[in-house]
C-alpha cells in the first residue's frame, strides 16, 4: 500500500527510480511521483494515475539529478490528485511516505498557527511541513528528521531528501516495511527487495522503529532509542526477485499458470526426512495445543477456512478463526496453550500484523504461514512457514492461495500424527493424495477454453451467486471475491443450505448461481439446494467431476473438473473460480491485474 524507493546513484537517477517504481506499482497506482536534487535543487514531477502517465510527463518535463525518492500512491487522506501526490515538498524538504500518520490533524493545527500554509489533503504533508518547520528553526537535515520522527504516531516507512544535499537521503520504518539496498558507490531504500532487483541483491531489512542515514558510502541504522545498532546484509535470490509476465497477457493469467510448477516446488522444499517423507520446523508443538487461532485476511482468511475443516477433522484441534481487523478489536479468550496461525502472501498486512502482535504474549507459539520470508508477519513469528510461490504481483491472489492450502494441509495432516489422530497409514495417503494435486490442477486449468465460452454470459450479469458447501463455502466466497474485485460484478457466496434462510429471494431468471459440488460426502445436499435454485429460474453454473454431473441431472450450465480426492479439491476447485473471474473481466475489458481502488500489500489498517 503505497510503494517508495529512494537512490543515491553515480548517474542520472530517474529511470532508475522509474524502473523501481514499476516493480512497487502493484502497492498502488492512483498516482506517483518523483523527486531529484540537481545542482544542489529540489524539483519533483508528480502525475495522477498509473505510473505510465508519469513516465509520458518526464519525457517532456525530464527531472535530473543523481539523488532522488519515489513514490506509486494508494490514496488514504485526500483523493488521487496530482496536489495529493508525493513527494510532498515544503522549503527545502521532500518526503515520500507509505502508512499514515495518525496524529496528522493535530499537528497540521499546530504548523498551521506557526504560519505553515498546507498545498494538500495528506496527512504526508505535516511530516514535510514539520522537517522544515525544523531546519528553519536552524536544525541540520539529521536533526529536523529525527525530531520529526519524534513527533509522529501511526505506521508508516518514509524517506526525506533535503535540498542542498546531494549525497543524503533519511529514511525510517515504523510499521510499514523498508530495506536498504547496497550497491557500487551507489545506495539505494524501496519498500521491498523487489523495487531493487535489478539494482542489487544486498539488502538489509530494517527493523520496527529503525531509522536510517544513507549516503553513497554506505549507511549508518538508529534504533528507536537512536542507538547506532548493525542489521544484517542478505543476499536475496535476484532470479527470484526479478518479476516478469513470462509471455502471458497479465501477471494474472501467469500466476495462475504456474500453479502447479509452485506446489510441486514448494511440496519438494517440504521433503525431508520427517515423518512421510515430510520436515515441518520443529519445535511446532501441536500436541500440547487445546486450540488452533487462525487470523487473516481476504484471499488467506478463506484459506484458512478450508484449514478449518482439516483441523478439525484430521487433528480434532478447535479452531478460532477470524478476519484480523475483527479479531484485533473483539477481547478474544487466549490462552498459553493456543497455537496462534497467521497467514499472509506479503506478511505486510497491518491487521494480521497487529493481530499478531497482540497474540503473542498470550500463546504457546505463533506460526505464520507466508509468501514473503523476509516479511514483518515472518520476522515476528515464532515458526515461518514459507508457500514458496515466488511475487504474486498480480492483485488479485491466486497461486498464493492454493500454496497456502498446501502448507496448511501439511500442518493440519502433522497435527493429526502429533494428536494420534492420524495412523501413520492414514497420514501417509493422505500426503500421497497431496502430492498428485500439481497433476489435477494442470488438468483444471486445461478447461481454460470452455470457461471463456461460459463467461460470456457472466459477463453481462449484474449480479452472481456463489454456492458451496464444506470446504467448497470458502471456495465459493474465494470465488465471489475474485470476480469482484477484477470484473466489479457484484458476486456474493453462501453456503448452500443458508440459501433458503433469505438470499433465495434474489433468485430470478437473470442470476447466475456457480455452483461448486465435487462429488463429496455433502454432494446430494448441495445438489439438493441447486435444484430450489433452478425450480426459481435461476440459471445455474455446475462445477462438479464426472459423477457428481452425471447424478446432478440436467442443468443449465457444467464444467467438469477431475475427479479428485477431498483433500485436494479446494486447490483444484479453486482454478475454475480464479479462470471464471479473470475471463469475466476480460469480457468486461476491465484491468485484471491492477484493479480500481485496490492494492496488493495492504500496510494500513
Ligand atoms: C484478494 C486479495 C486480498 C488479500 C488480502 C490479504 O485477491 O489478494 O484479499 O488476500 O489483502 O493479503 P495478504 O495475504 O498479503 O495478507
Amino acid at each position: 500500500m503505497c510503494g517508495i524507493v529512494g537512490v543515491l546513484g553515480r548517474h542520472e537517477v530517474s529511470p532508475i527510480i522509474l524502473d523501481a517504481l514499476k516493480r512497487l506499482e502493484y502497492r498502488g497506482y492512483d498516482s506517483a511521483g518523483i523527486a531529484t536534487i540537481h545542482m544542489g535543487a529540489l524539483d519533483r514531477r508528480r502525475a495522477v494515475g498509473k505510473l505510465i502517465n508519469l513516465s509520458d510527463l518526464m519525457v517532456h518535463e525530464p527531472l535530473r539529478g543523481r539523488s532522488g525518492i519515489g513514490h506509486t500512491r494508494w490514496a488514504t487522506h485526500g483523493g488521487p490528485s496530482v496536489a495529493n501526490a508525493h513527494p510532498h515538498r515544503a522549503g527545502r524538504v521532500a518526503v515520500v511516505h507509505n502508512g499514515i500518520i495518525e496524529n496528522f490533524r493535530a499537528l497540521r493545527a499546530e504548523l498551521a498557527e506557526k504560519g505553515a500554509s498546507f498545498t494538500s489533503e495528506t496527512d504526508t504533508e505535516t511530516i514535510v511541513q514539520l522537517a522544515s518547520h525544523y531546519l528553519d528553526e536552524g536544525l541540520t537535515p539529521v536533526q529536523a528528521a529525527r525530531a520529526t520522527l519524534k513527533r509522529l504516531d501511526g505506521a508508516f516507512a518514509l524517506a526525506f531528501l533535503f535540498e542542498g544535499e546531494e549525497d543524503l537521503i533519511i529514511c525510517a520504518r515504523r510499521g510499514s516495511p523498508l530495506c536498504i539496498g547496497h550497491g557500487e558507490g551507489e545506495m539505494y531504500l524501496g519498500s521491498d527487495a523487489i523495487a531493487l532487483s535489478e539494482m542489487t541483491n544486498r539488502i538489509t531489512y530494517l527493523e520496527e522503529g529503525d531509522w536510517a542515514i544513507l549516503t553513497r558510502n554506505g549507511v549508518q541504522i538508529f534504533d528507536a532509542e537512536d542507538h547506532q545498532t548493525a542489521r544484517p546484509l542478505t543476499q536475496i535470490n535476484a532470479a527470484q526477485a526479478r518479476v516478469d509476465k513470462s509471455g502471458h497477457r497479465h501477471f494474472m493469467a501467469k500466476e495462475m499458470a504456474e500453479q502447479p510448477a509452485i506446489l510441486q516446488s514448494a511440496m519438494a522444499s517440504y521433503s525431508g526426512v520427517g515423518e512421510g517423507g515430510i520436515d515441518l520446523p520443529e519445535g511446532l508443538d501441536f500436541a500440547r495445543a487445546d486450540r488452533l487461532i487462525m487470523v487473516a485476511c481476504g484471499t488467506a482468511y478463506y484459506a484458512c477456512q478450508v484449514a478449518k475443516y482439516w483441523f478439525e477433522q484430521f487433528a480434532g484441534l478447535p479452531v478460532e478463526l477470524d478476519i484480523a481487523s475483527e479479531f484485533r478489536y473483539r477481547a478474544p479468550v487466549l490462552g498459553p496453550e493456543n497455537v496462534a496461525i497467521f497467514v499472509s502472501q506479503s506478511g505486510e498486512t497491518a491487521d494480521t500484523l497487529a493481530a499478531l502482535r497482540h497474540v503473542k504474549p498470550h500463546v504457546a507459539q505463533v506460526v505464520s504461514v507466508v509468501n514473503v520470508p523476509t516479511s514483518s508477519i515472518a520476522r515476528e513469528s515464532d515458526m515461518v512457514l514459507p508457500i514458496h510461490a515466488g511475487p504474486e504481483i498480480g492483485v488479485a491472489s491466486t497461486k498464493a492461495f492454493t500454496a497456502q492450502l498446501q502448507v496448511l494441509a501439511l500442518l493440519a495432516l502433522r497435527a493429526g500424527r502429533a494428536r494420534g489422530k492420524l495412523t501413520p497409514e492414514e497420514y501417509a495417503a493422505r500426503l500421497d493424495e497431496l502430492r498428485a494435486a500439481p497433476g489435477f490442477i494442470a488438468q483444471a486449468l486445461d478447461r481454460e477454453d470452455e470457461i471463456r465460452r461460459l463467461t460470456e454470459i457472466l459477463a453481462k450479469a449484474r449480479d452472481v451467486l456463489f454456492l458451496g458447501r464444506g470446504v467448497m463455502f470458502p471456495l465459493a466466497l474465494e470465488g465471489a471475491l475474485k470476480l469482484k474485485e477484477i470484473s466489479y460484478i457484484h458476486a456474493e457466496a453462501y453456503a448452500a443450505g443458508e440459501l433458503k434462510h433469505g438470499p433465495i429471494a434474489l433468485i430470478d431468471k437473470d442470476l447466475p448461481v456457480i455452483v461448486l459440488a465435487p462429488h463429496d460426502a455433502l454432494f446430494e445436499k448441495t445438489v439438493s439446494n441447486m435444484q430450489e435454485v433452478m425450480a426459481r429460474q435461476g440459471k445455474v453454473l455446475l462445477i462438479s467431476d464426472a459423477k457428481g454431473l452425471r447424478e446432478a441431472g440436467e442443468v443449465p450450465y457444467s464444467l467438469q473438473m477431475p475427479t479428485v480426492p477431498d483433500i485436494i479439491a479446494p486447490m483444484v476447485y479453486a482454478v475454475p473460480a480464479q479462470l471464471i473471474a479473470y475471463h469475466t473481466a476480460l469480457h468486461r475489458g476491465t484491468d485484471v491485474d491492477q484493479p480500481r481502488n485496490l492494492a496488493k500489500s495492504v500496510t494500513v489498517e
